[in-house]
């Protein structure tokens, strides 16, 4: 795990560019961040596959904002501080929710179309774990895409932004804890690239890939968290991997995600009986947090001896229903089921990551001239486990911060990368390896080993697993999207069940059951790792 390259490549021997910033990533925090450079700096937005592809494209639920009237930030903090089991950082939580509200009403004044009661008023909507009506939501549950759609809008339309789609993150360029630019593969062609920059902003997401089931896309693969730890940046929090309660189960369709906004407007959860239970694991029913919801779906699936449970949205209006919920609706319609009236068969799946990057409250990373920011990062706003619709917010807010301190350095000369090569620590050699074959068995042993319920035993079999895959994966230097991913996926994985095995008691999204309490006198803080815990 203390590899500082993956690849052996002569510098001299490959095209360069130097923008003053670069942002690697897609979604709505790296889009977010490149704006914010671009007021005085040249940037260049690098993206392994296109603007469309993200968690945020796919976001249905929406952005919480303290904007509807009778809320207020102060609210918005404290089931921010509650979600999150103990271990957020207050102040950055409260930036979070008191400039949250602003970098919304710059959204809708660029032309995102966040739906409204009437001409004056916008709608909000209620999520698990908020005291108040405040998530803001586009086009029905299609919020992601519109955000996604006006923003690309002032991305392609600014001066001082270039967007690099279809490269690939190798490396970040890296020196004593120094970042100077990244190491790209241009995936249609094959090429590599040299790109030097002034600051670099990590907003590459989560790592949703590395379980079996998961709601995030494909691209989700943890390689933003992958280069910055072998660049030397401390990891945190890693064991807090949040899991969505309700994922369509359906054999053979796609992991789809049934929005928590489905529950907000009083959707039931059913057990195979076809009675209700959540009462019977929280007082708060349906609309507890969702870690409690995925833990208590889990524990009944048990119980009952089934595969999952089923949402319901019978006993509501049919056209509530239709006008809140058009994608879900087209979607299931699909496989033959109709969300106004029949019972959807669900169960949680992989959704967020919690952990990352460690950063503070300016996007900065212990690796100088590397920011981080959104999914990849940990910045303390979302503690133990993150309230509904943080993300967006988060992903407005830090990713302008990250843009901020980027332009900031980008009034200064350009460092010069010290080194006209780079090297694995090791001897390479080219080993027949089933890639497709390693991903899978990578994703079923995580999900089974460091799924909603873990335990010292499991983990301690399975790190010994990847510890032995990572001889020979490391042992080859790939050339492609899929063999690199791979390496950045066992990367995380290792750093997952690390961290989850460190930590001895059950808090957030973390559970336990050789542990099953919180320890707050132990464990009232984070877990960190980087590669220097590996040397030697
Ligand atoms: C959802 O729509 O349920 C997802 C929202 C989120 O993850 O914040």
């Amino acid at each position: 795990m203390n590899e500082q390259y993956l690849l052996d490549l002569d510098l001299r021997r490959i095209p360069a560019l130097a923008p003053d910033v670069i942002v690697i990533g897609s979604g709505i925090t790296a889009i977010s961040a490149a704006l914010a450079a671009a007021e005085n700096a040249s940037v260049l937005l690098v993206t392994k596959s296109n603007l469309q592809e993200s968690n945020t494209y796919y976001a249905q639920g929406g952005v919480a904002a303290a904007l509807a009237p009778g809320d207020s930030p102060e609210s918005h903090l404290r089931d921010t501080l509650v979600a999150g089991a103990g271990l957020c950082d207050e102040t950055a939580v409260r930036k979070l929710v008191t400039e949250g509200p602003t970098r919304v009403r710059e959204l809708i004044a660029w032309g995102t179309p966040f739906d409204r009661e009437d001409k004056e008023h916008l709608s909000f909507t209620l999520e698990g774990g908020h005291g108040h009506r405040r998530i803001l939501h586009a086009n029905g549950d299609a919020t992601g895409q519109a955000i996604e759609s006006s923003l690309a809008k002032k991305i392609f339309e600014h001066p001082n932004i270039s967007v690099l789609e279809n490269h690939f993150a190798v490396d970040l360029l890296h020196k004593d804890r120094v970042c100077y630019g990244m190491l790209a593969l241009d995936v249609k062609g094959g090429r590599f690239l040299k790109i030097e920059a002034k600051a670099t902003v990590l907003a590459t997401g989560g790592i949703g890939q590395v379980y079996r089931e998961s709601t995030n896309p494909e691209v989700t693969t943890g390689d933003g968290m992958a280069v910055a730890f072998r660049a030397g940046a401390t990891m945190q929090d890693m064991e807090f991997v949040q899991f969505h309660p309700t994922v369509l189960y359906l054999a053979g369709a796609k992991r789809f995600l049934v929005s928590e906004a489905v529950r907000g407007e009083g959707a039931h959860l059913l057990n195979s009986k076809g009675e209700r239970f959540m009462k019977n694991y929280d007082e708060r029913g349906e609309l507890a947090p969702r870690d409690i919801v995925a833990r208590s779906i889990y524990a009944e699936m048990l119980r009952t001896g089934a595969t999952n449970v089923f949402l319901s949205v019978a006993h509501l209006d049919p056209n509530l229903v239709l006008e809140r919920f058009p994608t879900i609706h087209k979607t299931l319609k699909q496989y033959g089921l109709d969300l106004t009236k029949d019972k959807i068969p669900v169960r949680p799946a992989c959704h967020y990551m919690m952990g990352g990057v460690c950063t503070d409250l300016l996007a900065q990373t212990d690796v100088e001239r590397l920011f981080a920011a959104g999914e990849v990062a940990s910045c303390g706003i979302h503690g133990a486990n993150r309230l509904a619709s943080n993300s967006l917010l988060d992903g407005l807010v830090f990713g302008h911060e990250a843009g901020v301190q980027a332009r900031g350095l980008a009034e200064h000369s350009q460092p010069t990368f010290p080194e006209k090569r780079v090297k694995p620590m090791r001897d390479k050699e080219t080993i027949p390896l089933d890639v497709d074959d390693v991903r899978a068995s990578l994703k079923s042993l995580v999900s089974r080993s460091a799924g909603i319920v873990r335990d010292a035993e499991t983990m301690t079999n399975a790190l010994q697993m990847l510890d032995f895959w990572q001889k020979y994966v490391y042992a080859e230097e790939f050339q492609t999207v899929k063999g690199l991913e791979l390496q950045n996926m066992l990367a995380c994985a290792q750093l997952v069940i690390r961290g989850a095995l460190k930590r001895e008691e059950s808090r957030g999204a973390h559970q336990r059951s050789d542990f099953p309490q919180p320890n707050d006198a132990n464990w009232k803080k984070h877990v960190t790792f980087n590669r220097r815990d590996f040397e030697g």
